[in-house]
């Protein structure tokens, strides 16, 4: 009996969730699962009510489950940063999610913005540290208000922070065995120090995994790549900042943010799978928001757990889901949130 937590959060998350729940009753039915699900109502709505994020005991009850299931967090009438600081990166960090997983792959009959590029040039996965960086929040203002204010803002790595992703990223690229490439994307030419330190700890666990093709590629030419020859990329392993960057242009050759799904994996422990596209607010409640990025979360979600084949068949489902649809992108599919929900389900 696997125990899911689920956080529908603000705007069309509740609605994408939804559907994503939808799929999970109908696979866990066909590949003879059990769950039960606790929802939370964490968000916007209840901030702006009690003034309270995340109750007191939240992360500690969160450990108990096998997964969590994130809809969308954000509010425009909540000041940015609070409810990303308070719920999402709280979770990130406080539950040791030290990955983020982003899948990259261009999906059958899906419109890509790259000429002539195809489902298989386009195929990749990018390993983002999700605990450190320019993330941790570290830094100060100097002489705060004044003509002469300075902000600091650190980026701050440790050895057992990179290694532990690093050691991830080339473990995830011998699995996938598909190119057995793994590229580092950084900044070793100004950054000194940060990337100075990546660059070591890549070299060092490299040595463990001679099967593993390993290349080095600074952020700025990683954009320039991505849309010139995404092919090249097999696993791409970064910083938090870096990552969170790199992530929205992927979404983007993959058609959009209606399909791009993320985990932040705490490899021992319990991880969390969100669609990575936001609350979306101008579209909550009119149900034409793209749910396909919620259920490949739940894909990923699945396969954590343990349920390859469920997984399998969710992929397979949602390739045939995407040729049928006239655009990824809210409002143009041709169909409602709650029929791409529907489709999916009969494509199982
Ligand atoms: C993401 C998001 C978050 C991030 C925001 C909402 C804090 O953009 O998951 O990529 O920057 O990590
Ligand atoms: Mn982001």
């Amino acid at each position: 009996m696997y125990k899911i937590a689920v956080i529908p959060g603000d705007g069309t998350g509740p609605e994408v969730i939804n559907e994503g729940l939808k799929v999970l009753k109908a696979i866990s039915g066909k590949f003879n699962f059990e769950y039960e699900t606790k929802i939370y109502d964490w968000g916007a709505k209840r901030y702006l009510k009690s003034g309270e994020v995340m109750p007191e005991g939240a992360i500690d009850e969160l450990k108990k489950f096998n997964a969590i299931y994130l809809g969308a967090i954000g509010h425009p009438k909540v000041k940015p940063g609070i409810l990303e600081r308070g719920i999402l990166l709280k979770l990130r960090f406080d539950l040791e999610q030290y990955i983020n997983l982003r899948p990259v792959k261009l999906y059958p009959g899906v419109w890509t913005p790259l000429k002539d590029k195809t489902p298989e040039d386009i195929d990749f996965i990018v390993v983002r540290e999700n605990n450190e960086g320019l993330y941790k929040g570290m830094g100060e203002f100097q002489r705060k208000g004044t003509k002469d204010e300075v902000a600091i803002q650190i980026s701050y790595n440790t050895r057992g922070g990179i290694e532990r992703c690093i050691r991830y990223a080339f473990e995830l690229t011998r699995k996938r065995n598909k190119k057995k490439k793994l590229t580092l994307c950084g900044k070793t030419n100004v950054l000194t120090y940060a990337w100075d330190l990546w660059q070591r700890a890549f070299n060092d666990v490299a040595k463990e995994y001679p099967d593993i093709k390993t290349d080095y590629a600074h952020v700025d030419a990683v954009c320039m790549w991505m849309v010139k020859n995404p092919d090249w990329f097999d696993v791409i392993v970064t910083d938090n900042m870096f990552g969170d960057i790199i992530t929205d242009l992927a979404a983007m050759i993959q058609g959009g943010m209606g399909v791009a799904a993320g985990g932040n994996i705490n490899p021992e422990g319990v991880s969390m799978f969100e669609p990575i596209g936001g609350s979306a607010p101008k579209y909550t409640g009119k149900n034409v928001i793209n749910p396909l990025a919620a259920i490949c979360a739940l894909g990923m979600l699945l396969s954590n757990i343990g349920e390859e084949k469920a997984a399998d068949a969710l992929e397979k489902s949602v390739m045939k889901v995407t040729t049928k649809l006239k655009s990824l992108s809210a409002g143009k599919m041709g169909y409602s949130t709650q029929e791409v929900g529907d489709l999916l389900v009969e494509n199982l």
